[in-house]
């Protein structure tokens, strides 16, 4: 046994170009894989937590948290893009690790993808259905708490997060070109309502809002200051998480190489100017004070109701809830297809990794992994959740960054269709941006990632080494 064993590029190259039956098949181009990447990014980060950060921990000064939080993004997508171009395979990051790092890197980052992704949709859904319960509630009809909340939060069970995880997995699916035409109509329904949150709500920003931009901190570590900056960007930096789950769709695009890329770093910058004008004009609009205890809602309605423009709020909702199922569309996908790449290693049962003969999905892997997330949506609350989502994908960044150094260093000639620019200095930011953003999340939110990294230790040790494809060749 060795934990460390590695597989060969060129045995992952000849992966990527296997075609016919029991393959994903090869529909996406380059703006599809954008739309995917908008589809996954823009959602409960940009239209909950902006107003939470700025009110809790940065004030105006969220812009600069934006600015923190897109930095490390963009490092690491450009790691990402080295990667995806090299290595174009649905296991994404934890693919990338079984080339350099070996198995066990490997399995511990596939097993940590479950938090960006899995959980990650489960987050996204409580959100959505509490801009359910809104919608419902401005036509005056409240629905049960028990069947709309948590245990935790005095509930039974999250009903409609369950429902709308339901939903989203049978369009999912249904197959690659059902689910990305559906994004694309999601996509250009929410880039819409942003836009127009930005430009009607330029000429009513208030500069007094915005005056002092940077607030003292006030004594306690995070409130405020440079302190409360840092720990906005690792709150906000959930709004990014996405623009990666492009790289899952790797073995369903067409010309990989060229195409990831752009599908990654171009999602992500469009998605990066966007939140910083977005922030700003919702900062402007309101004064920060004005979101505390929203209860993760409210800031866009707070903002807007300083315009003329009040049918925006509602049509807002509706736009929301439409774009937060894109959300979801595109982190179960990813997460699938995560699984899919694990199961063909052997590492995880081979169910994950059947595909459907008509639909060309991993169907039942879609059905299994449906199950979790509904289990998720309707007895945890939305923060731990959040906090485990944003630790696990900030994890997996910093390994992905390391990654590209090491495969420099260990295969310099390897063919890259996209090579990351000044390395090592952008992966070492991107290291440094990243794991500086997990140090500020609070210390529950550790625990749990250690104690969800033993779990998956465990299952490595009890099935994965076992059953491996790699440990069992002669
Ligand atoms: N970035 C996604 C969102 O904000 C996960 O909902």
């Amino acid at each position: 046994m060795n934990l460390f064993k590695q597989k060969s590029i060129s045995s992952l190259i000849e992966e990527a170009n296997q075609q016919g039956e029991g393959t994903l098949k090869r529909t996406i181009g380059p703006w599809g894989l954008i739309m995917l990447g908008i589809g996954a990014i823009i959602g409960a980060g940009l239209f909950s937590i902006t107003g939470m950060a700025a009110a809790n921990y940065a004030g105006p000064a969220v812009t600069i948290s934006f600015v923190i939080a897109g930095l490390g993004c963009v490092f690491a997508g450009l790691c990402y893009a080295e990667f995806a171009s090299m290595i174009p395979l649905a296991g994404s990051a934890y693919t990338y690790s079984y080339a350099t790092m070996g198995e066990l890197f490997a399995w511990i980052i596939g097993w940590d993808l479950v938090l960006e992704y899995a959980v990650a949709a489960s987050t996204v859904a409580i959100s959505w259905s509490k801009y359910f319960q809104k919608f419902f509630l401005n036509f005056g009809i409240t629905l049960p708490h028990e069947l709309t909340a948590s245990p935790s939060e005095g509930g039974y069970l999250n009903l409609p997060a369950v429902f709308i995880v339901v939903l989203v997995t049978l369009i999912l699916a249904r197959g690659m070109k059902e689910s990305t035409k559906t994004t694309s109509i999601i996509v250009g329904l929410k880039l819409f309502v942003v836009f127009a949150f930005i430009i009607l709500g330029w000429n009513y920003m208030n500069p007094a809002n915005q005056e002092p931009y940077f607030i003292e901190n006030t004594g306690k570590f995070g409130e405020y200051g440079w302190s409360g900056i840092i720990r906005a960007a690792a709150v906000v930096f959930f709004a990014y998480i996405g623009f990666d789950a492009v790289s899952t769709a790797a073995q369903e695009t067409i010309n990989p190489k060229k195409n990831m890329p752009i599908g990654i770093l171009g999602s992500l910058l469009i998605c990066t100017v966007l939140y910083l004008l977005f922030a700003h004009v919702l900062t402007g609009l309101a004064h920060y004070t004005e979101f505390k205890g929203q209860d993760g809602i409210a800031p866009v309605g707070v903002a807007i109701s300083h315009t003329p423009y009040k049918w925006l709020n509602q049509f807002i909702i509706f736009a929301i809830l439409a774009g937060y199922m894109s959300v979801i569309l595109v982190l179960l996908m990813g997460q699938s297809r995560v699984f899919y790449s694990m199961a063909k290693d052997g590492l995880l049962p081979s169910v994950f990794s059947e595909v459907h003969k008509k639909f060309h999905t991993p169907f039942k892997s879609n059905m299994i992994i449906m199950v979790f997330v509904c289990l998720f949506s309707a007895f945890v609350p939305a923060e731990i959740v959040g906090e485990m989502t944003s630790i696990g994908t900030l994890f997996a960044f910093v390994l992905v960054c390391f990654g590209v150094i090491y495969m420099r260093y260990k295969m310099p000639n390897a063919p890259r269709g996209f090579k990351t620019p000044f390395v090592p200095l952008v992966p070492i930011l991107g290291i440094l941006t990243c794991f500086g953003m997990m140090v500020f999340l609070p210390g529950e939110t550790w625990l749990r990632l250690i104690i969800w990294l033993s779990i998956g230790l465990v299952i490595y040790f009890v099935y994965g080494i076992k059953n491996s494809k790699i440990q069992n060749q002669k």
